[in-house]
């Protein structure tokens, strides 16, 4: 089955085919018209900027992504949460294809498709056949999705079947990386430069090598002990904020604050992720969302899961599909239609604030 996928729910313009069997589903094309360079400026998406983007981008993006495709058996396209002026343009143009081709349409939430990068693995050999399932995803299963927009560790029994566990209260991870390097005075997004920033005590060699290891600089671990699966960064970003008013030198500091940053949120993120997998019991644990491109995360969790919990098998995506794209909404979009789970284009609605059920 091959399903054209799309996504416009906040910065980027995507669009990606993929040919789902079986279980497994191969990229064949995807394409991603980012608007970081126009949003840098103001340090954050401005949304009207960002819906007026989509409309010159969506059409090149998707005819991209359609070079060398002959048919299209389904579209995902993502319906929510998200910007609502910008979903509206991946939306309807979404429907305007389905009327003209006469496909089935899908309707997708934008974490689905996030948990759905998780499916986006090499699955040929060098001879290019087929491989035999060695991605094979079981459940259940624990994803934490962290991005822009959310934190949420959703508990998955099934394709399509989620219970959110828990969400944050406030600030999503990866909107506290990047108002935390807004206070740092580095770019925008603040993901990568808090990282970067970060590694640069490593290049100068003077981590030692403990986890502990704070430069003098201590930030808290929000909600790091409490009983519930919800988490907390607002309170992180103002400590962070407190920490640097006190601190004349700040500037010189820079690394150590970002480290210290980077570490918090990381320790909380894997702390209560591994605490859910051990309670529900789970057989895979799975990582998405912009801020699974943290490498920083990426070892932690690693470890955590060798460390502490046994034959408990973890998946991250390749950098490429932590970050919004179309290739994982039309994964997302094959489970659903291999269900025959379809939405009559009239029916497409956006939903600025779409709950995952
Ligand atoms: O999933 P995504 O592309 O868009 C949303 O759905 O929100 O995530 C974007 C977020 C930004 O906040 C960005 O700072 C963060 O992901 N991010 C990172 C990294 N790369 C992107 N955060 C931490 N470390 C990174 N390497
Ligand atoms: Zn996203």
């Amino acid at each position: 089955m091959i399903i054209l996928g799309i996504e416009t729910s906040c910065d980027e313009t995507a669009a990606a085919v993929v040919r789902g069997v079986g279980n497994k589903v191969e990229v064949l094309s995807g394409v991603v018209a980012s608007q970081i360079e126009i949003h840098k400026k103001y340090g954050g998406v401005v949304p009207e900027v960002a819906a007026r983007a989509h409309v010159l981008n969506i059409l090149p993006v998707v005819n991209e992504a359609l070079k060398g495709v002959k048919k299209i058996n389904a579209i995902a396209v993502t319906v929510g949460p998200g910007l609502v002026t910008s979903l509206l343009v991946g939306v309807e143009t979404a429907k305007t294809l389905a009327y003209a081709w006469h496909v089935p349409t899908v309707a997708i939430n934008h974490i689905e498709g996030h948990i759905y990068a998780n499916w986006l693995r090499p699955i040929r050999n060098d001879k290019g056949q087929m491989t035999n399932v060695k991605n094979k995803i079981k459940f259940p299963a624990i994803i934490l999705t962290v991005s822009g927009g959310h934190t949420m560790l959703v508990l998955m029994k099934g394709h399509g079947k989620y219970k959110v566990l828990g969400e944050t209260r406030d600030d999503a991870a990866g909107e506290a990386f990047d108002k935390a390097a807004q206070l740092l005075h580095l770019g925008y997004p603040g993901g990568p430069e808090i990282a970067a920033a970060a590694a640069k005590l490593r290049s100068r060699n003077i981590i030692p090598p403990t986890p502990l290891y704070q430069g003098g600089i201590t930030l808290p671990r929000p909600m790091l002990n409490d009983k519930n699966f919800d988490f907390s960064f607002s309170g992180l970003k103002t400590a962070l904020l407190y920490g640097i008013q006190k601190n004349k030198n700040w500037k010189k500091k820079i690394p150590e604050y970002a480290y210290e940053f980077q570490q918090a949120v990381a320790e909380v993120l894997v702390h209560k992720t591994i605490k859910a997998a051990k309670l529900y019991g789970v057989k895979n644990i799975m990582l998405s969302g912009g801020v699974a491109a943290n490498v920083e995360l990426r070892n932690q969790l690693k470890k955590a899961v060798e460390n502490k919990l046994s034959g408990v098998k973890l998946i991250i995506p390749e950098f490429k599909y932590c970050t919004d794209n179309a290739a994982m909404v039309a994964a997302a979009g094959y489970f659903h239609a291999k269900r025959k789970n379809y939405t009559a284009w009239r029916k497409l609605k956006t939903d600025a604030n779409l709950e995952l059920r």
